[in-house]
Formats: structure tokens, C-alpha cells, sequence
């Protein structure tokens, strides 16, 4: 007996169905109630005591072995059945779509690069700010008008606390907090309660630059400017300069780089003056250096400040300011970044 459920063994383990119809015979064939492996246990009935004690071991294992086999046979037909692929896996993998960067990190990167290459670094503020770092560090005097032009989002109900218009702010930390000779770049979020449409946001970035030393001049600002507006938008770009006000510098000026579009030729895009807006600057005021404990008659510096929004749209031609903040895929997938 020990021989016949040895070769039934070897006919198990040696078993291999090409479909679910093969394995169905086979299961017929040896465990259904009329199968071999069932008549065996007749046969077992038979057996003296002793016999049974080996006979029946070897049986049991035997059923077993064949029911397991059997088993996951079925499992692996019925999941290559189901699933209408062959799993191959010599197969390559499926591509994973990488990210990109957002066209706002890839140009204040791309800013922060550029004067990276002229020893400014970068430093950080609060967005929540106060009304000293805000504006009264500033020099802008309490009910001056040029507060109301900011739009300000306040928090407090004493409007002393509120968040940043502009990243000026920073200055005013870094003035009073860092040593001199400061070159640094402030890049963050800035807030201001507008209507958001196509050329307005309450939200949108700024970055502020901060030289002070000794001996800075109008012309190292306009320098700078001028490096900064080449490399930006191309070697062939001129720079501007006209006279502005903003509280905390003296003299003031708004910078306009030559048309991106027609190169100062004229066109829709720089209204046919030639001209793009892209920053305000100017020297530091001596009342913003008092009010840091700074000595003006030793110290001078320049300071200036651009939306990055302004300058990718300008870059890429962008004329609705609002994809910046929708998320839209098909938008933000057409910008690989470099930086
Ligand atoms: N803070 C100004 C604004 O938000 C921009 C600016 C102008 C910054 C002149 C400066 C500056 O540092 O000198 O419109």
C-alpha cells in the first residue's frame, strides 16, 4: 500500500494542467469521493493497528499535499484569466511623470541666481508683520496717504498688527538685526486687499534687495540694475530710470526694461511706449537708517523692490495673472525648470 500512495505522490508533484479543465479532471480523478486518493482510506479499513499508525500518516499528508497543489493551481489560472494582460516581468515600468517647478519658483529662483552672483544673499521675514516694520521703520509718517495706497489687510482691531503689503519689511528687521556692510534679497508673499482680476491679485509675490556700506552710490544701484535687467531679459535689454516717490528711499526712481516683446520698437504689450515697468528703488532714506540706529553720515544704501508675478508674466508672456494661483495642469506642465 506504502507504494501505491508513494506513486500517487510522484503523479501529484510531478502534475503540471495547462488549463482549469486539466486540473478539474485531475481533481476528479484522485480526490473526489470515487477518486484513488478516497479509495485508499477503504483500503485503509482493512489494515491492522499497527499498519494504520504509518499507513494513515502517510495518507493524511498525501491528501493534503494533493489538496494544496490543486488549490493554488486554481488560484493562478483564475487571476491570469481575470486580468486581460500577461503579467511580463521583463517588462520596462510605466514612466512616473515628474513635477514642475511652479513659473514663479523657477523666476524668483532665477532672481535670486542672478544677484547670488553679485555676493547678495537671502534672507527671510515675517508675513505677519507690525505696523513699526510695515511701515513706520519706513518712514511712512502715521495718517501719511501713502498707507492707504497699500491696500492693507489688517489683524488686529488696533491695526497694529497686519499682514505685510510688501517686503520691505524685511529691511527694517534686517537693518536693526544683521551687521554691516548687509547685501541681501527678500523674496516672500506679500498681501493687499484688491479686487483679484487679470492685473490684480490679494496675493502676490515681491523681492526686496538691500545693500548698505559704506560709500554705496546711485551708480552702483543703477549698475546692478542694469546687470540684473541683461541677464533677465537678454543681453540686448536697456534699462530706464524715472524719478518716483516711495517714503523709505530718496532719491526714488521706477525702473522700465525695453519692450521683451517688439525690443522698444512699439507694440500692444508696452502700450507703443517701448517701455516695460519692472521695479521700484532708490537710496535709503537717512530717516530709515535713524530709526535703525544706523549713522547716515557714515553709512548709505540702496534698496529696491519687483513683483515676480510682473516679471514672468513679462518673461513668458503670461497676460492673465490669475493662472498663477489656479493650479490648472495644462498651465503649469509648460514650464521646465532650469533653476
Ligand atoms: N515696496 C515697494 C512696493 O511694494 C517697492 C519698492 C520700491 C521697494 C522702492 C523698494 C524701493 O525697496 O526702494 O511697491
Amino acid at each position: 500500500m506504502i507504494e501505491k500512495i508513494q506513486n500517487i505522490q510522484k503523479i501529484v508533484n510531478e502534475f503540471t494542467p495547462k488549463n482549469l479543465e486539466e486540473l478539474e479532471e485531475f481533481r476528479l480523478k484522485y480526490l473526489s469521493k470515487k477518486g484513488e486518493i478516497s479509495a485508499l482510506f477503504n483500503d485503509f479499513r482493512f489494515l491492522s493497528p499497527e499498519e494504520k499508525k504509518v499507513i494513515g500518516v502517510e495518507i493524511n499528508k498525501l491528501k493534503q499535499t494533493a489538496n494544496e497543489k490543486i488549490n493554488t493551481l486554481k488560484a493562478s489560472f483564475v487571476v491570469n484569466k481575470d486580468s486581460k494582460i500577461d503579467i511580463d516581468l521583463s517588462r520596462p515600468g510605466d514612466p512616473l511623470n515628474l513635477g514642475t517647478r511652479h513659473p514663479l519658483s523657477i523666476v524668483r529662483n532665477e532672481i535670486i541666481s542672478i544677484f547670488n552672483r553679485l555676493g547678495f544673499i537671502v534672507s527671510d521675514g515675517p508675513e505677519i508683520e507690525d505696523d513699526a516694520h510695515n511701515f513706520a521703520k519706513l518712514n511712512f509718517p502715521a495718517d501719511h496717504p501713502a498707507r492707504d495706497m497699500q491696500d492693507t489687510f489688517f489683524i488686529s482691531s488696533d491695526m497694529n498688527v497686519l499682514l505685510r503689503t510688501h517686503t520691505s519689511s524685511v529691511q527694517a528687521h534686517e537693518m536693526s538685526e544683521l551687521p554691516l556692510p548687509i547685501r541681501s534679497l527678500s523674496p516672500g508673499r506679500v498681501y493687499r486687499n484688491e479686487a483679484i482680476s487679470a492685473r490684480a491679485h490679494c496675493l502676490f509675490h515681491q523681492i526686496e534687495g538691500l545693500y548698505i556700506d559704506k560709500n554705496v552710490s546711485f551708480a552702483d544701484l543703477k549698475q546692478t540694475l542694469d546687470y540684473f535687467a541683461k541677464e533677465m531679459f537678454g543681453e540686448n535689454t536697456k534699462i530706464r530710470l524715472r524719478p518716483s516717490y516711495f517714503p523709505f528711499t530718496e532719491p526714488s526712481a521706477e525702473v522700465d526694461v525695453s519692450c521683451t516683446l517688439c525690443k522698444g520698437e512699439g507694440c500692444g504689450v508696452c502700450k507703443n511706449t517701448g517701455w516695460l515697468e519692472i521695479l521700484g528703488c532708490g537710496m535709503i532714506d537717512p530717516n530709515v537708517f535713524i530709526s535703525a540706529n544706523i549713522d547716515p553720515e557714515i553709512y548709505t544704501g540702496y534698496a529696491f523692490g519687483m513683483g515676480i508675478e510682473r516679471i514672468t508674466m513679462l518673461k513668458y508672456g503670461i497676460k492673465d495673472l490669475r493662472l498663477f494661483f489656479e493650479n490648472d495642469i495644462r498651465f503649469l506642465e509648460q514650464f521646465t525648470a532650469v533653476y
